[in-house]
């Protein structure tokens, strides 16, 4: 199962593969300030992947118009997971 770990509390949560990272933030009670409740709409939920890239989905079209994204940020609510990431949220 990969493992994701939330900075700057160091929370982490091993959880299935295809998880959002929305998704598991809301497990461990980590806020990412997802006002739209995940739909893709608010652009609020965001956080950087700090480790493990390669184990993170393509950005979606909906993160693609986000001009204000960095390389490494990404919409929490659109992100799913295949490996072990560590993010940090914002
Ligand atoms: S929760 Fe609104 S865009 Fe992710």
């Amino acid at each position: 199962m990969p493992k994701v770990t939330f900075l700057p509390s160091g929370q982490s949560i091993d959880i299935d593969s295809e998880t959002t990272l929305r998704e598991a933030a809301h497990l461990l009670g980590v806020s990412v300030h997802d006002r739209c409740g995940g739909m893709g709409a608010c652009c609020n939920c965001v956080v950087t992947v700090k480790e493990g890239s390669a184990n993170v989905c393509p950005k979606t079209v909906v993160e693609e118009a986000v001009f204000y994204l960095s390389q490494d940020d990404r919409l929490s609510c659109q992100c799913r997971i295949t490996g072990d990431v560590v993010v940090k949220t914002i």
